[in-house]
């Protein structure tokens, strides 16, 4: 439950609202963390707020958190200059299961819903298991696309790597349109693909319905779900949802069971 010091030592700017940390815990390396999971970040004085790690696991010296600001702790996060000290407990939560991807992958991701997916990708692009990696980004501006570095690297390390934006400006050259009109295209083998999903709920639903109706195995299809966390430990209960503990049996679960149901309950 207690926080450990970390210090912000680089802020990135992804878009208008949206900023990448990283940070350097006092005295020690990062803690161990699996992609999807996540960390209570506390600004003191103001608040904590669950937010996902976006950096892959590893050995680096710091870790990556990227935040959107909706409120008055991402606000204190995203406007935190480099020297600025933060509390961070965790890791928590379930992950993406990258150990167990084999064939091929579709990631798909809607807004800052590539943050947590981020990390799973460098991974499996790193993985001998991993056939082919298909990553659909959809944002709603050009200017709202976040990690751009990223997509060209992981386009040259073999991803295909496909961007859509609701709505275009002038500059922009590329697909309009919902994220789920990219899937049509690709050419992924339903049999052997799992997919790893993370978004607004809305948009996490029609990529499930589009994925399952391709035949993709309801079991392979894992989607992140966000509900207002608080312990992080499975005591409270604020993240309920049915029968889940988001923070303990979450924040990725698997598209079966009772979860597509669950989706259309309204957040507590
Ligand atoms: C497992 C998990 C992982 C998360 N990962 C990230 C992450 O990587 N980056 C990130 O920026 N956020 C992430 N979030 C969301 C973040 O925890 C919340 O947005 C948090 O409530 C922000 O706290 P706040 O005090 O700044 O704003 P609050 O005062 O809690 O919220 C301010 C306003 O924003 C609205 N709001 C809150 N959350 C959201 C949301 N998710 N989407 C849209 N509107 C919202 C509220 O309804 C309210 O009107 C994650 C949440 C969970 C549960
Ligand atoms: S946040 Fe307390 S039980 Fe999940």
């Amino acid at each position: 439950m207690r926080p450990v010091l970390h210090r912000v030592v680089d802020r990135r700017r992804e878009s208008d609202d949206v900023v990448t940390l990283a940070l350097e815990p006092q005295g020690g390396r990062p803690w161990p963390f699996r992609a999807g999971q996540f960390h209570m970040l506390s600004a003191f004085g103001v608040g904590e707020a669950a937010i996902s790690v976006s950096s892959p696991p590893g050995d680096a010296p710091v870790v990556e958190h990227t935040v959107r600001d909706v409120g008055p702790v991402t606000h204190a996060m995203c406007t935190a200059p480099p020297g600025t000290l933060v509390g961070v407990r965790g890791p928590f939560g379930t992950d993406w299961g990258i150990e167990g991807a084999a064939g091929d992958v579709v990631v798909a991701a809607g807004g800052i819903g590539l943050a947590p997916l981020r990390g799973a990708i460098h991974q499996l692009l790193a993985s001998p298991r991993v056939e082919r990696v298909f990553v659909v980004v959809g944002a709603r501006s050009p200017a709202q696309v976040m990690f751009g570095e990223d997509l060209e690297v992981w386009a040259t390390r073999g991803a295909r790597v496909a961007v859509t934006v609701d709505v275009a400006d002038r500059g922009w050259r590329g697909h309009v349109g919902l994220v789920t009109s990219l899937l049509g295209p690709l050419e992924y083998d339903p049999a052997r693909t799992s997919a790893l999903v993370c978004g607004p709920e809305i948009m996490m639903r029609f990529t499930a319905r589009a994925l399952l109706d391709r035949g993709v195995e309801p079991s392979r299809i894992r989607i992140s779900l966000e509900r207002n966390m608080q312990c992080g430990l499975g005591w409270c209960g604020h993240c309920q949802l049915g029968p889940l503990l988001l923070c303990r049996d979450g924040p990725v679960v698997t598209y079966d069971g009772a979860v597509p149901g669950l989706l259309l309950e309204r957040e507590r």
